[in-house]
Parts: C-alpha cells; sequence; structure tokens
C-alpha cells in the first residue's frame, strides 16, 4: 500500500481526536503533518509575550507580523518554535487556551497564517508527495482543492471528557465541568466570528467520532483516502 499523494483536509471542533488522528494518519500514509492551531497557538504566545491585549486587533495585528513562526511537518516529531525559541509545550497551557480565540479572529492574522500555511502544504508537496493538514478553515480556506476533506464532529460533553482526559495526562489541572464550559464557548465563538468562521466545506465528509475510538476514526479515515485513489 503506497503513500499518500496530494493533502487531506482534516477540519473540526476541538475535542473530537483531530490532532491524534491526523499525526496517525500522516504517519500511516508517509506523508508530512501539518497542525494549523499550533500556528494561530504560536502567534497568541507572541501576543501574550508582548504584552499586548488579545482584544486589541491592531495591535495583536502588529505584534503577529513581526513575529517569526516555524512548525515541523514530521508527523512523529511535531515542534513550533517562535523567534527561534521552542514553544511547543507553551502552546498547549490554559493561558493560550483563552487567548488564542480572538487572536485568530483577527483579519491579517488569518491573511498572514493561511499564506505560510499554503507555503508549507506547497514546500511538502513538493517533497513528500503527501500531507494531512488540521485545522477550522482547511477546507473551505486554506486548501479548497484538498483530494480529501472531512470534518469532525463529536458531542460537546464527548470532546469536553477527552480534552479533560488529555489535559490532565499531561499535567494540567482540569475539570470536566470547566472545560465543557470552556469548549462551549469556543465552539461559540470560533464559529461565529465575521471572518472564515470554523464551518465544514460543502464537499467534505462529515465523521461523527462521538461513539468511535482512535482505531476506528483511523480506519474509516484509511477507507476514504483508498476509496479517493489517493494512494500511490
Ligand atoms: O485546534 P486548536 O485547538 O489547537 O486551535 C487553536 C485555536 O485556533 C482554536 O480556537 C481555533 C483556532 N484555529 C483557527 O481559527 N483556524 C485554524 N485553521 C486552526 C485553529
Amino acid at each position: 500500500r503506497g503513500e499518500l499523494r496530494g493533502v487531506v483536509a482534516l477540519d473540526g471542533p476541538s475535542g473530537t481526536g483531530k490532532s491524534t488522528v491526523a499525526r496517525r494518519l500522516a504517519t500511516q500514509l508517509g506523508a508530512r503533518y501539518l497542525d494549523t492551531g499550533a500556528m494561530y497557538r504560536a502567534a497568541t504566545v507572541a501576543v501574550l509575550r508582548a504584552g499586548v491585549d488579545p482584544t486589541d486587533a491592531d495591535r495583536v495585528r502588529d505584534t503577529v507580523a513581526r513575529a517569526d513562526l516555524r512548525v515541523t511537518t514530521d508527523p512523529q516529531a511535531q515542534a513550533t518554535t517562535l523567534d527561534g525559541e521552542d514553544v511547543s509545550a507553551e502552546i498547549r497551557g490554559q493561558e493560550v487556551t483563552t487567548a488564542v480565540s480572538p487572536v485568530s479572529a483577527v483579519k491579517e492574522v488569518r491573511a498572514q497564517l493561511v499564506a505560510q500555511q499554503r507555503s508549507i502544504i506547497a514546500t511538502a508537496l513538493a517533497e513528500a508527495g503527501g500531507i494531512v493538514v488540521e485545522g477550522r478553515d482547511i477546507g473551505t480556506t486554506v486548501a479548497p482543492d484538498a483530494g480529501l476533506k472531512v470534518y469532525l464532529t463529536a458531542s460537546a460533553q464527548a470532546r469536553a471528557e477527552r480534552r479533560t482526559r488529555q489535559d490532565t495526562a499531561a499535567g494540567r489541572q482540569a475539570t470536566v465541568d470547566a472545560t465543557l464550559a470552556d469548549v462551549r464557548r469556543r465552539d461559540n465563538y470560533d464559529s461565529t466570528r465575521a471572518v472564515s468562521p470554523a464551518m465544514a466545506a460543502e464537499d467534505a465528509v462529515e465523521l461523527d467520532t462521538t461513539h468511535l475510538d482512535l482505531p476506528g476514526v483511523l480506519a474509516e479515515l484509511l477507507a476514504m483516502v483508498e476509496d479517493r485513489g489517493l494512494r500511490a
């Protein structure tokens, strides 16, 4: 069975298992992997470090424009750097998770990051032939020509439970109730923002993961990749 040819776009809200699934899928398909959420999170670290109010759109825009954000595309060695410093752990912290919604709602920030994402995808396609890209607007905006677009969903309760397990496993304090409130707040913010609201592309396949485990989701995705003839 061959390697991935082209782009798989994996969109959907947090807590659907999207990141884990995307990394595993990329690994199994010998493809690169791009976590666009990590880029919005690194931009948010830049904003917080500069002491800028995340809701001050003009200052956010200027701060992010000056930031050197980089992500690796090896699915087994994920790293995110800001101005040369590894911020892979910091971007998962609660402060960043709270501030990332307003930062990612700024039009110029999105334009900057989408352009960078397209260039990362072009390089990966040239070097490796295939890439799995995860985010909120990959199928609609970043890679509208993707060979496969999947929109992962799950009930808010199931997503809050998964995130709480992840946070606890990573040594961060978390309760399902607080996480559920945060999941709902971010869903609402991300899906109602004016610029590029999070939503499924018209030609995306919706996959509800509420009652599926990781191998189950992976099997579904591999079958879709196979169906579309995306393996060389
Ligand atoms: O997937 P994540 O939780 O790491 O994403 C962090 C935030 O970035 C989330 O609030 C939505 C935003 N985001 C976005 O607006 N567009 C993307 N393509 C990816 C993430």
